[in-house]
């Protein structure tokens, strides 16, 4: 028998080592790095390389995206950037499909004196964490990045934060689950099968069942809604719509911009990632209204009007795409990586604004796990457990 089949068996035959649920670039990463420990893998998702990672600028920022007590996150992300180039390359070497992965660094810029101020004290926070971030006059700023308004007052260099593509990306992590061994099963996952309070398996929406020694939650903003999961074994996970445009770089204009370039206007992250072939993507808006993806006129006029205050001439690019997708958040913004407290139920989820960023090291963190039986130490602050000892306390 093909390995393809004696994976696809159900309920009647053996079960396969780790289902997933969830084949976004989280869930696929989990998969392809479990296989290749050898472990018999599956995945359960109606269109594997799809979520939230086809609309993601693709930034790898744990520099420039600090926030204040998010430290273990950052290391975590810091990890995970440092993996990025042998991940894409090992990727790109398996399935011969480019990532987009590109080292540009980053130049996060002050539009006015507040902006200046607040740039300035995260300035100061990297210093204080010996983290490499220099920084520039207005007209330094401008002199990398001659297109940027001649009203910048500042810039904060980061040359280790880069970026990826999250559709190839998510394209390349479903090749290479295909070429080792995982078995994509492109249908939905509708109820998640508890046994002897064990998690067991899933119920397809075809009636089907598939039984798994353990189940692993990738789902995204979706991860706590699957029917079946018990009361309190996962926190509720928020939905954190982002509108994002693509615009398309002419040659003539090339290179336009050289790096990412990001601001914070008028309170909110905006940011431009230019990509080698073109493209320009301007994201993005942050907004709580549960799992709504309309693309909405003010969405649209926000990104455009703050970009225009910071690069003037986008507004001579030709717009291609608009889309909104959903950041997974959970209650503390920081990913649920592990055992949950159902046995049987490991979470790869709740990755909030960083899910492209820590992708390789989810990935690697889990599949060690999965093969090994312990979850390795850089894990331990994102076990799911923190939320049930809260409730507990
Ligand atoms: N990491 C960028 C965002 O979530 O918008």
């Amino acid at each position: 028998m093909s390995r393809a089949n004696a994976l696809s068996r159900t309920e009647d035959d053996a079960p396969t080592d780790v289902l997933v649920i969830g084949g976004g670039i989280i869930g696929l990463a989990v998969a392809w790095r479990t296989a290749q420990r050898g472990l018999r893998v599956a995945v359960v998702d109606p269109a594997p390389g799809g979520g939230a990672a086809r609309v993601a600028a693709g930034m790898l920022a744990p520099v420039t995206e600090l926030q204040y007590g998010e430290e273990p996150l950052l290391r975590l992300g810091m990890a995970s950037n440092e993996r990025y180039a042998a991940f894409t390359a090992e990727l790109t070497e398996l399935t011969g499909l480019d990532t987009g992965y590109r080292v540009t660094g980053t130049l996060a810029v002050a539009l006015d004196a507040d902006d200046k101020a607040e740039l300035s004290e995260l300035h100061a926070f990297h210093q204080r964490l010996g983290l490499a971030s220099d920084w520039l006059s207005g007209r330094e700023a401008r002199r990398l990045e001659p297109m940027l308004a001649p009203g910048v007052r500042g810039g904060l260099l980061v040359t280790g934060d880069h970026q990826v593509d999250g559709r190839r990306l998510a394209a390349a992590l479903v090749r290479a689950c295909e070429l080792s061994g995982v078995l994509l099963h492109r249908a939905e996952a509708v109820e998640l099968l508890v046994e002897d309070d064990r998690a067991t398996g899933v119920r397809l929406g075809t009636g089907e069942r598939l039984l798994a020694a353990r189940t692993v939650l990738a789902a995204g903003a979706r991860s706590h809604l699957l029917p079946g999961l018990p009361p309190g074994v996962l926190p509720a996970i928020r939905p954190v719509k982002g509108q994002i445009l693509r615009l398309r770089i002419p040659a003539a204009y090339r290179p336009f911009l050289s790096r990412n370039v990001r601001a914070v206007v008028r309170g909110g992250h905006l940011y431009l990632v230019p990509r080698a072939d073109g493209e320009l993507v301007v994201g993005a808006t942050t907004e709580e209204q549960g799992h709504d993806t309309t693309v909405t006129a003010g969405g649209v006029y926000e990104l455009l009007r703050d970009a225009h205050e910071l690069v003037p001439g986008i507004t001579e690019l030709p717009l291609v795409e608009t889309g909104a997708g959903l950041r997974p958040g959970s209650p503390d913004n920081a990913p649920l990586l592990g055992p949950t407290a159902l046995p049987g139920l490991v979470a790869a989820t709740g990755h909030y604004r960083n899910g492209v960023l820590l992708t390789p090291v989810t990935g690697d963190l889990l599949a060690e796990y999965l093969a090994d039986g312990t979850l390795p130490e850089r894990a331990a602050p994102f076990s799911p457990d923190r939320f049930a000892l809260r409730s507990l306390v």
